[in-house]
């Protein structure tokens, strides 16, 4: 049985890493009461608890949890077709929330608070899916090796200086399909290729681990500039680990493309499921998404940037100082999710 039904929330559903399609249809059908959405999420955050907690209380709406991968996620929705109980979909990077759309997982809706409330680059034009927090695709260099002029912007990574010195993940993370993405709109394809060619000619390591072993191998010497989503060095700086607080005391967060398009910046987020049984509470929880109490979660407990203007910015976000982000429209840069994977596999980006 590929489903894990937690200990401490018996509403809480946990597919395995390893589920299979198959696996998940085996699944126990999610039984629904009155006034209860069930939500598909593939955040895999402890610090979301809050959240759902507060929503229920403010609302009287029980939130029953489906939680696996976004690639499992979507298949088990095309599979339950108009039959699955989806309510809400949530996942991590505009290009798989977009895959989502494009799959006709998700419907458009109207909602004056959400349209209000979320800048219009940072949600679908027509109401499919919304983000509702921000991640910065930041750079993080050695302290004592490199200084921050010598890492303006992605692209001078690319260049002759910065041979084996660059520290990324691999082509099939979306984080960097995304930031794929967002080069391509900037520069077009072709320049776009080129970067790929003189990132991957810069690589001091065939591309391996998450963030996270990015930011420890900079603080270790293996490269002098990682490529990180800005949670992660935050996440690791309020750690209780003393080498992972230890590893980020090593790196020097930089803020890339300030003179230019600005840092590129992906969010979470998610919309309505295509055959939502309870759409009005599915809509409910997206605005109370959107709400001041809970974009400070987001801050506080995950170290996102919330997309609401105002939210205050909890510790580390707040030392992290101001910076001008890349404003492209968020379904430009994942429609251009595929292109950058092609462009990658050509560059030989692992
Ligand atoms: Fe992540």
């Amino acid at each position: 049985m590929s489903v894990v039904t937690s200990v401490l929330n018996r509403r809480r559903f946990v597919l395995a890493a390893t589920g299979s399609a198959v696996g998940m249809l085996a699944a126990p059908s999610i039984l629904r009461a009155a006034g209860e959405i069930n939500l598909y999420s593939s955040r895999h955050y402890d610090t979301d608890e809050a959240l759902y907690a507060n929503f229920t209380k403010e609302t009287g709406i029980a939130i029953n949890r489906i939680e696996a991968k976004a690639d499992q996620l979507i298949e088990r929705m095309k599979a339950e077709g108009a039959n699955s109980p989806a309510d809400v979909f949530i996942s991590v990077d505009a290009g798989r929330i977009e895959r989502a759309n494009t799959e006709n997982l998700l419907q458009p809706i109207q909602s004056d608070v959400l349209s209000s409330r979320i800048p219009a680059y940072l949600r679908h034009s027509d109401g499919s899916w919304f983000g509702f927090s921000k991640r910065a695709r930041v750079l993080v260099i050695a302290k004592d090796r490199m200084d921050p002029k010598d890492a303006p912007s992605y692209e001078a990574l690319a260049s002759e200086a910065m041979k084996g010195k660059v520290l990324i993940r691999s082509s099939s993370n979306i984080y960097n399909q995304s930031l794929m993405g967002s080069i391509i709109a900037a520069h077009g394809a072709d320049e776009a290729a080129k970067w790929a060619t003189g990132m991957v000619a810069n690589f001091a390591r065939s591309p391996k681990g998450g963030d996270r072993d990015q930011i420890k191998a900079v603080a270790v010497g293996e490269g002098d500039v990682g490529v990180v989503n800005s949670y992660y060095l935050g996440k690791m700086m309020k750690s209780s680990k003393d080498d992972q607080r230890q590893a980020a005391d090593k790196v020097t967060l930089v803020f890339p493309n300030q003179a230019d398009r600005g840092t590129h910046v992906n969010i979470s987020g998610g919309g309505v499921a295509r055959h939502a049984k309870n759409k009005d509470g599915a809509v409910k929880f997206l605005e109370y998404l959107a709400s001041d109490q809970a974009q400070e979660y987001f801050a506080a407990g995950n170290v996102e940037y919330p997309v609401v203007k105002g939210v205050p910015l909890a510790s580390p976000l707040d030392t992290f100082g101001e910076f001008k982000e890349d404003t492209l429209d968020a379904q430009k840069f994942a429609s251009l999710n595929g292109q950058g994977v092609q462009i990658m596999d050509k560059a030989g980006w692992k």
